[in-house]
């Protein structure tokens, strides 16, 4: 990466929206084909404008993993979604994040030295490598998913934890579940495990805080990570707007809580929520439990639909909000000058290890 790229980005913040749209545009036009934008459905609209192409976490995967001709994948995402990018692109490509800050607060919640050390405590109960298939969420770093790679393990996605889920029991007789508590507990109780076979390992403690009998007995150890913006819908918003819009129906992500997920009607990953609700008659009444920026524009897009948001309060993806306009206009015209400005490189020992993860849940799903 080059120290000092000719375009500087302080200045731009001073710019005005339409000025660095126009910029945007011209910098996307002449770099053409060389450039792939992909934009995940939180991002804020101006900056969704750009994208060539949408989608949640599974589906910008796949896209990543398909669009070999583009020299440069521009990712308007958080951090863990631009590794995955790098890690399934070719390596003739370079993935670049507009804001390094933008990561994700959930994938936070856990590391690699405290899953290794969750992983030792546990062998110390049962034969981890023999009856334990650890499972990561995609909102995860990758040395977690070369954890994963290399302890027979995969990775899910928000619209595929059930499937994967299956898989992982089809391995082995336990999952070792992280960082996403709840979508591990949503998703387990789906496939039919009560939540007294779920035990919650709080990292930190001694053998998680759990007993040598609680181990034994949990089919499902669920890390004790969560997402902050989903853990605000609470079951008293869902009963307000039953009780204020007769036929509401209510949907919303599997990160939400248990109580949450399960007085709703519907649940799914962000695709899936949009796919649901596009398809639905003229008329219906939604109320939608997932980040705001996608729920305005599905209310923009469908105003023939009564659409709102669950929670009474702001909920947004304060990292996602990060790439912005004058974020992207940056990249993009230090691209075109020839200089890459905020490279994602995940190791390559890292990123085999995390691809052969990676490839397992691709092959499933
Ligand atoms: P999706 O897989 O539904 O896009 O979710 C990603 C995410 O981070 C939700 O908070
Ligand atoms: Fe992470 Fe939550 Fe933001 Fe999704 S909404 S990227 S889980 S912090």
């Amino acid at each position: 990466m080059n120290e000092s790229p000719p375009v500087p980005l302080e200045p731009l913040y001073a710019l005005a929206d339409a000025e660095l749209q126009e910029r945007i545009a011209q910098a996307k036009a002449q770099l053409a084909e060389r450039c792939l934008i992909l934009g995940h459905h939180y991002q804020r609209e101006e900056v969704y404008h750009f994208a060539d192409l949408t989608g949640d976490s599974l589906k910008l995967s796949r896209l990543a993993a398909q669009r070999t001709s583009s020299q440069y994948i521009v990712f308007c995402g958080v951090h863990f979604m631009a590794e995955v990018a790098d890690i399934l692109s070719s390596p003739e490509q370079t993935v670049i994040l507009p804001d390094l800050a933008a990561g994700c607060s959930m994938a936070d919640m856990a590391d690699l030295p405290h899953v290794q050390e969750a992983w030792q405590a546990l062998s110390q109960v049962v034969d981890a490598e023999k009856v334990i298939t650890p499972l990561t969420y995609v909102n995860s770093t990758a040395d977690l998913k070369a954890f994963c790679g290399m302890h027979g393990g995969s990775v899910c996605t928000s619209s595929n934890a059930e499937k994967m889920l299956r898989w992982a029991f089809a391995q082995r007789e336990k999952v070792l579940f992280f960082p996403d508590q709840h979508l591990g507990r949503n998703s387990s109780h789906r496939l039919g495990v009560p939540l007294a076979e779920m035990a919650l390992w709080q990292p930190g403690l001694p053998n998680g805080g759990l007993s040598a009998e609680e181990i034994r007995r949990a089919k499902v150890l669920l890390w004790d990570g969560y997402c902050s913006v989903h853990t605000m819908f609470q079951p008293a918003h869902v009963a307000l707007f039953r009780q204020r819009i007769p036929g509401i129906q209510v949907i919303v992500h599997p990160e939400c809580a248990f109580e949450v997920c399960q007085l709703a009607d519907d649940r799914g990953s962000t695709e899936q929520i949009q796919e649901r609700v596009r398809s639905a008659p003229a008329g219906s009444k939604w109320a939608i439990g997932t980040e705001l920026n996608l729920v305005n524009r599905l209310k923009r897009e469908m105003p023939d639909k009564e659409i709102h948001f669950l929670c009474p309060t702001v909920c947004m993806c304060s990292t996602m909000f990060r790439i912005d306009l004058a974020h992207l206009c940056w990249v993009m015209e230090n691209l075109q000058q020839g200089y890459v400005v905020n490279p994602i490189r995940v190791p390559e020992r890292e990123a085999t290890a995390a691809r052969v993860a990676l490839q397992r849940m691709l092959q499933v799903v």
